[in-house]
């Protein structure tokens, strides 16, 4: 494929394998009399939005090392890349204690008020959240079927399945450091780069793209040029999130804007506002982060501090520094022509965006 992908007409495949399989699922599930609302929760959360870029970055991976043959495949691996990330939000929604996604309830929340008649609300909650921890675990075990039926040659699955067993540790594991340095956040911004390495970086741009690459055959050398981009591509990526996770609009992002803060995540924001902040400043701001009754007052006197000791304007220059320096992997890396200028247009709009 010498031509640079349609990425819209991209889009549009992944979301009709996707769409095709749900309803498939759902389908199995009515004629056995089991319960359709986990295929059409997960077909719902898929509908209601997201960037769709590890299915983008799988076929970008699979373009930059010269993929040859029908594409359908790795449109189907894209998807299976996909239904992944569903888990992952859906999981990572319960362990946040969010309200919502893609500006709709989350799927724990939705989940309880649908089941709420006749419950006192515990025990609605505790519906809500085990019922969307199992449809989080069919997504998981979902993309696994879209992976091993989307038509691979053995070659091609032999190459992708250890991949894919190393992203779902590693972000199983960023969960982990993030979940356990959550409450009480620190100056430490190498454990807070680590943390976003590890829960973002890795399953949204690096392991996609070498998913992608592996499908085309690629060599260790090439999958090592595709890190040195992506890594710090994933870093930035998650660093917009974290900014826009405190200051930017729920209108858009469609994510709330308290929960970082009240819950005290250890963002590279926060570890850099402790770093540089006077000791009265530090005070406030251990005083205020991880307050579970923190207000709109209390998180605008934060937002404020955290604009104050410099932390905000070094967290964009840390994106600018990372971005700077995957452009510089682009200009001398072995991938196809095509592939490196969508990359490029890609990577831009993931970290320049407001959503
Ligand atoms: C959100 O990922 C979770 C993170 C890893 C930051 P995205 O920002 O890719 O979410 P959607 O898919 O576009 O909703
Ligand atoms: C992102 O977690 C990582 C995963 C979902 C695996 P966050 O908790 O930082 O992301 P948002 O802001 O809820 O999307
Ligand atoms: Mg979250
Ligand atoms: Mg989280």
């Amino acid at each position: 494929m010498d031509q640079p992908l349609d990425l819209a007409a991209l889009r549009a495949q992944v979301d009709t394998v996707l769409r095709d399989f749900l309803t498939g699922k759902a389908a199995a599930a009515a004629v056995q009399h089991l319960p359709q609302e986990a295929a059409r929760a997960l077909a719902d959360f898929l509908a209601a939005g997201g960037k769709r870029l590890r299915p983008l970055l799988c076929v970008l991976g699979w373009q930059a090392a010269a993929g040859r043959g029908p594409i359908a495949p790795i449109i189907q691996v894209g998807a299976a890349l996909e239904m992944f990330h569903a888990f992952c939000l859906i999981h990572d929604d319960i362990m946040d204690n969010s309200a919502s996604r893609r500006g709709q309830p989350t799927i724990h929340r939705a989940l309880a008020a649908r089941h709420a008649d006749g419950r006192t609300q515990a025990a609605a909650q505790r519906l809500g959240t085990g019922t969307a921890i199992l449809i989080g675990d069919l997504a998981l075990t979902w993309s696994g079927e879209l992976l091993y039926t989307a038509d691979l040659t053995a070659a091609q699955l032999s190459a992708v399945l250890p991949l894919v067993d190393i992203m779902r540790t590693e972000v199983m594991y960023g969960q982990y450091l993030d979940l356990t340095s959550t409450g009480h956040p620190t100056d430490d911004v190498e454990r807070a780069l680590a943390i976003i390495r590890y829960k973002t970086a890795k399953y949204t741009i690096e392991r996609p793209l070498h998913i992608g690459a592996a499908l085309a055959g690629a060599s260790d050398p090439f999958r090592a040029a595709l890190s040195e981009f992506a890594l710090p591509i994933g870093e930035a990526f998650q660093m917009r999130d974290d900014i826009l996770g405190v200051y930017g609009n729920p209108a858009q992002t469609g994510k709330p804007c308290l929960d970082d803060l009240r819950d005290g995540k250890h963002t590279t924001l926060v570890a850099l506002a402790l770093r540089h902040a006077t000791p009265d400043q530090r005070r406030t701001l251990s005083v205020l982060i991880g307050d579970p009754a923190l207000g709109e007052i209390a998180a605008s006197r934060i937002r404020r501090l955290l604009t104050d000791t410099g932390a905000q304007a070094a967290v964009e220059q840390l994106i600018q520094d990372r971005w700077e320096q995957a452009e510089q992997v682009l200009a001398r890396a072995p991938f196809s022509p095509p592939a490196i200028n969508v990359l490029r247009e890609l990577a831009h709009t993931a970290l320049a965006r407001k959503k």
